[in-house]
């Protein structure tokens, strides 16, 4: 498994880390076959599986189911697992019960949180405890409905400086990487060159150290729309409903199931069940 060194070492060599989201089995088993660097099971989960409008209803125990499955599909790629909406926040205690619940029962390599200020402490509380900890900056979505939506972040000077010292202040206090979404494409080099750890970027352009992008986004499965940073590599989406339409149709022509997918009893049996009865 590539260690936190190793993606500080790509960093420096100038090769790109490969990151996406799974919350599963399956999904977590293809990425590791593909040879993806790191695996985050993200709080993108509530919309992109579970359903809600918002990452803001997803739960600890939500996180660590899905970072449990995730982690049994790929026992060898580095897993980040999010601390959901208000698990960082409140007393050091109860951040830290929380945090080492989730990092313990999902076998994560690091926990993920949101935003800078406060949280630079959340950062060094649980790198002193000795969890590795992936800090998350520009937009936040689990933040979006107090500034008033998913909106491109530090598109203004001030805010591109206040990005840059979030980013060093990350660093300092001990995050391992950092993940930066919806900023402009020329920031990304300052933010990359302003630390020593690996940013990846998510709607930061191509200069960022890697790229994440959510599963459902890439294959084109469950996404009614692709936001503009994001690409469909395959679309899934098409052959899953592709499967159903025809499945469906088979039951209803009673194509399916066919010969080959029958059990068959032997004719004496059937003559020793139903006798001279049988038709
Ligand atoms: O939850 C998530 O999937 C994320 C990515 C958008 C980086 O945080």
């Amino acid at each position: 498994m590539k260690t936190v060194n190793d993606f500080k070492k790509m960093k420096a060599s100038g090769e790109k880390i490969v990151m996406m989201t799974a919350y599963d089995h399956p999904t977590a088993a293809a990425a590791e076959q593909e040879g993806v660097d790191i695996l985050l099971t993200g709080d993108s989960l509530g919309m992109v599986v579970l359903g809600y409008p918002s990452t803001v209803y997803v739960t600890a125990d939500d996180m660590i189911h899905h970072g449990k499955a995730a982690r049994r599909g790929a026992q060898d790629t580095f897993l980040v697992v999010d601390m959901p909406f208000g698990t960082f926040r409140g007393s050091e205690d109860r951040i830290l019960a929380e945090a080492v619940r989730i990092f313990q029962k999902t076998g994560a390599d690091a926990l993920k949180v949101e935003g800078a200020g406060e949280v630079i402490e959340t950062i060094s509380l649980l790198m002193k405890t000795g969890i590795p900890v992936v800090a998350h900056l520009g937009l936040l979505p689990q933040s979006a409905s107090v500034i008033g939506g998913y909106k491109v972040q530090g598109k203004t000077a001030e805010s591109a400086r206040q990005l840059i010292e979030e980013a060093r202040a990350c660093e300092s206090a001990g995050a391992c990487m950092i993940v930066v979404e919806c900023i402009p494409h020329q920031l990304t080099k300052q933010l990359c060159e302003a630390v020593s750890i690996p940013i990846i970027g998510i709607g930061a352009g191509v200069d960022a150290d890697g790229q994440v992008l959510v599963f459902h986004d890439l294959v084109q499965f469950g996404t009614h729309h692709l936001p503009k940073f994001a690409k469909g590599f395959s679309n899934a989406g098409e052959a899953v409903h592709s499967g159903i339409r025809s499945y469906t149709q088979a039951v209803r022509d009673c194509s399916f199931p066919a010969a080959q997918h029958q059990f068959t009893m032997k004719e004496e049996e059937l003559d020793a069940l139903y006798g001279g009865a049988r038709s």
